[in-house]
């Protein structure tokens, strides 16, 4: 069983005592440390390297900067979880934290719940093996939303006309926005009762004002540079995965899965190349990956990854998004959407769903990729298998017609 370390910071000497008395009781061994300044939290942090800060909102250093943010950049790879009294998770405070914080917790918050967020958060780490990479992702502050999506956002919210099921459904659309706004909604200010997986649904409970404040204000919406990565197209990585996302929620649906199921599909589905964003913002590790390689199928482009990092933007992903608080079903198939093998128990329809889409589609484009064989043997898929193989040709072929005449 792991064990953690925790920094807590907050100005209030009974709320140390009433963390300490609840974790002590639970976790006896984890290691627990206190600071009631942002000053102090600091030079505790630069000694001890916690694996977690817990942290009140609004504690700054003395010259005015973020303690989270400072946290963030100074010591990417720590886990950083907002605990707060705050009572509007509309607050701007709330919403720039977003911004560093990959969690959030309001108070009261029971022991067991605490924990609960602390080692799930923390149990994340096993996905990525390189502390490099550990320091990148928790580093990276901004995902990019693709420039058409961003612009047409933008439009629809600055329209008087525009509803909020259309601004959803815009949203939906975009990988980088999706994964916000339900990181956002899922958080502990908002108090729902359940997971929310749809981005839409998102919309609607967020609101227009948080949309427009992410768009305008906070600028945790932003459209990518016209200049990335070489050897990466954007508009390719955003209609792969709306594909996929399209293609992994029907092959659910004919597995017969539940709504909720299909839903998760769909998210998995678009959210499965996510790790690739992440990384645009990090050449060093792009010329170490893509740079060598003759090509870049996804398969091709996967296998370097693990040869050079152990790891892939598969991991990378569901590594980011397990801090966000997605569902389990969906982390576990963005995690290994390559590799549904390395999972040691059976593994999901969702995982099954975004495996198989994410495979036809790479197929559908030309690439030499092969579909897992634990996957193949399951009946739903064998009996179904050339039927979604064509209608993923299907799919693919429409999307480059309409791209060749939106084009000319
Ligand atoms: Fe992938
Ligand atoms: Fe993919």
């Amino acid at each position: 069983m792991k064990q953690f370390s925790v920094l807590f910071a907050d100005p209030d000497k009974n709320v140390h005592d009433g963390h300490r008395r609840m974790i002590k009781a639970l976790k006896p061994s984890w290691s627990l440390v206190f600071a009631s300044t942002a000053r102090e939290a600091m030079s505790k942090i630069v000694i001890l390297r916690p694996d977690v800060i817990v942290s009140e909102l609004g504690l700054t250093l003395e010259d005015g900067s973020d303690l989270l943010k400072t946290v963030q950049q100074a010591f990417p790879e720590i886990i950083r979880i907002v605990l707060s009294s705050e009572p509007d998770g509309e607050s701007e405070v709330v919403l720039r934290a977003t911004q560093s914080a990959h969690r959030f917790l309001a108070k009261p918050c029971k022991g067991e719940a605490l924990v609960e967020q602390i080692e799930k958060a923390g149990g994340l780490r096993r996905l990525l093996k390189s502390k490099e990479l550990l320091e990148i992702i928790g580093g990276i502050p901004y995902l990019p939303s693709l420039p058409t999506i961003f612009h047409e956002l933008v439009e629809a919210i600055e329209s008087p006309l525009t509803s909020l099921s259309e601004i959803g459904d815009i949203i939906a659309r975009d990988v980088s926005m999706t994964g916000r706004v339900l990181h956002l909604v899922n958080s502990a200010f908002f108090g729902l009762p359940r997971q929310v997986s749809n981005p839409q649904t998102a919309v609607v409970m967020l609101g227009i004002n948080v949309i427009k404040s992410l768009v305008c204000y906070v600028k945790l919406f932003f459209a990518a540079p016209d200049v990335i990565m070489p050897g990466l197209s954007l508009d390719q990585m955003w209609l792969h995965s709306s594909l996929a996302a399209r293609l992994s929620k029907e092959i659910a649906a004919n597995c017969n899965a539940p709504a909720n199921v299909q839903e998760n599909a769909f998210l998995a589905g678009m959210l499965h190349d996510v790790g690739k964003l992440l990384l645009l913002d990090h050449p060093r590790y792009y010329n170490r990956v893509l740079r060598p390689l003759s090509e870049s199928s996804e398969k091709v482009f996967s296998e370097a990854e693990y040869a050079t990092f152990g790891t892939s933007h598969a991991e990378i992903g569901a590594y980011l998004l397990g801090l966000w608080g997605l569902s389990d079903q969906v982390v576990e198939a963005v995690a290994c959407h390559h590799r549904p093998s390395q999972l040691n128990f059976e593994s999901s329809v969702v995982l099954r769903a975004t495996h198989l889409a994410n495979a036809l589609l790479c197929m559908a484009a030309g690439e030499n990729f092969l579909v897992d064989s634990t996957i193949m043997a399951d009946p739903c898929v064998k009996k179904s298998f050339a039927g979604w193989k064509k209608r993923a040709e299907t799919l693919y072929r429409e999307s480059v017609n309409e791209a060749k005449s939106s084009a000319g």
